[in-house]
C-alpha cells in the first residue's frame, strides 16, 4: 500500500507462510525506511508507553490493569527510569527528574487507554458485546503493535490466531527483545505464538504483507490500531484503512486510538522538545513527530466510510474517571480517545 510515499522494492524477506513469523533483515537500522529514535532506528516512543505499562502494573486500577509482560520487554538501562516512578522518589538533576515525569504521565495515561482496548478486544474475541452475541473474531491484527505484551498475557486470545504488524526497524526490535536472554520464555504466549509482518505505513504493501504471514480476509477479524494514527497523515490512516475494511468480514472490529486536536498538546509538545534540549537529554518524539489528529466527528466520517459502524467512542479522561484512578494529566487524558467500530452486516450481525 503506498499512500503519500511512493512504493520501493521489498527490503524484507519473509519466511514462507507457516514457519515461525519471523522477518529475515539486517540486524542494526532498517535501510530504506525512516530510521526513529531507538535503537537500530526503531520506535523510542514504543518503549516509552511501554515504560508507562511497567510503571502502572500492580500500583493503578490494580482490579483492571495489568501489565506483567511490559517490565520483561525493557531492556536495562530503561528499566531504571521505571523503578524510580515506582519507588515514588524523584531523582535529583534536571534531566533525569525530565524523563522521571515524563514516564510517571504515561504510567497513568496508558491504564485507561490499555482498559477499554483489552474490553473491546475480550468481547470481539469472546463473540459478545454488552448483553448483544455478535461472531467471534477468530483472528487478532495489532497494527503497530511495538512493545505490546496483548498476545503474551492474555489467556482469552489462546484460539485466537494473532499478527503483529509494525515498522521493519520495530519489528526486529522487538523480536531482539523476545530473543535477547528469552525473557519471555517461561511465560510463552497461552496459544500460538504471533506472527510478524514487517510494514512502514507509508510506504509498503500491508494487504500483500498479511497474505503472506497468513492473514484471512474472510474470518472476522479484531484489528488494535494503539498509539499509531498519530504518526501518520491523514492519507495514510485512510489507506490504511481501506486495507483493513478490505480484509475484513462483518462480525469484525477496529479499535482505535487516535489523538484530538488540541493547542494545548501543541504547546505541551514544544515545552517537552526545549526542555530535553536544555537538559540535554534525548527527546522520544524528536524522529516520530505528530502528523495527524482527528476530531470524533472526523473519525467517524473516516471509519464510515470503509464500511465500519462507531459503537463507542471515549475520551482518556472520561474512561480514567470511569476507573476511578487519580488523574493528574487531565489536557492530555482529554485529547485521547479510543473508537470501537465494527463491521456489521444485519444479517450477520447476530447469531
Ligand atoms: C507509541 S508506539 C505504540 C506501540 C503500541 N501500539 C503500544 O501502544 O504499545 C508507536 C508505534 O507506531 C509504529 N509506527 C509509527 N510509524 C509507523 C509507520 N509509518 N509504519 C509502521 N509502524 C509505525 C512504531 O513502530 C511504534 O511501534
Amino acid at each position: 500500500m503506498a499512500a503519500d510515499g511512493e512504493r520501493d522494492g521489498p527490503m524484507i524477506t519473509f519466511l514462507p507462510v507457516g514457519a515461525p513469523a519471523v522477518v529475515a533483515c539486517n540486524r542494526g537500522r532498517v535501510r530504506g525506511h525512516r530510521p526513529m529514535g531507538g535503537h537500530g532506528g526503531a520506535s523510542r516512543t514504543a518503549v516509552l508507553v511501554c515504560q508507562g505499562r511497567a510503571v502502572a502494573h500492580g500500583r493503578i486500577a490494580v482490579d483492571r490493569f495489568d501489565d506483567p509482560t511490559a517490565m520483561m520487554f525493557l531492556r536495562a538501562d530503561e528499566r531504571g527510569v521505571v523503578e524510580w516512578v515506582r519507588g515514588g522518589v524523584p531523582p535529583r538533576g534536571w534531566g533525569a527528574r525530565l524523563e522521571f515525569e515524563m514516564v510517571r504521565a504515561c504510567g497513568e495515561v496508558m491504564v485507561p487507554r490499555t482498559v477499554a482496548i483489552d474490553e473491546a478486544l475480550r468481547e470481539a474475541v469472546g463473540g459478545a458485546d454488552g448483553d448483544r452475541e455478535v461472531r467471534r473474531a477468530e483472528q487478532l491484527v495489532v497494527l503497530g503493535a511495538g512493545l505490546d505484551g496483548r498476545p503474551w498475557r492474555m489467556p482469552e486470545l489462546a484460539g485466537v490466531a494473532v499478527f503483529e504488524v509494525d515498522h521493519p526497524a520495530s519489528q526486529r526490535d522487538k523480536l531482539d527483545r523476545l530473543g535477547d536472554a528469552d525473557r519471555l520464555g517461561d511465560a510463552g504466549p497461552p496459544g500460538t505464538a504471533p506472527r510478524f509482518a514487517p510494514v512502514d505505513f507509508s510506504r509498503d504493501d500491508l494487504d500483500a504483507a498479511l497474505t503472506s504471514v497468513g492473514h484471512r480476509p474472510t474470518v472476522p477479524t479484531v484489528w488494535i490500531w494503539e498509539g499509531v494514527v498519530p504518526y501518520l497523515t491523514r492519507g495514510q490512516v485512510a489507506a490504511t484503512t481501506r486495507v483493513v475494511a478490505g480484509r475484513s468480514t462483518p462480525g469484525s472490529r477496529l479499535i482505535v486510538h487516535y489523538h484530538a486536536p488540541a493547542l494545548s498538546a501543541l504547546l505541551g509538545r514544544l515545552a517537552g522538545r526545549v526542555l530535553t534540549i536544555v537538559s540535554r537529554r534525548p527527546d522520544p518524539m524528536a524522529r516520530e513527530p505528530n502528523r495527524s489528529a482527528w476530531t470524533p466527528a472526523a473519525m467517524r466520517r473516516m471509519l464510515a466510510a470503509h464500511g465500519f459502524t462507531v459503537r463507542r467512542d471515549d475520551d482518556l479522561l472520561t474512561l480514567a474517571r470511569r476507573l476511578a484512578v487519580p488523574v493528574r494529566h487531565r489536557q492530555s487524558l482529554r485529547n485521547g480517545h479510543v473508537v470501537v467500530a465494527d463491521l456489521l452486516v444485519a444479517d450477520f450481525d447476530t447469531v
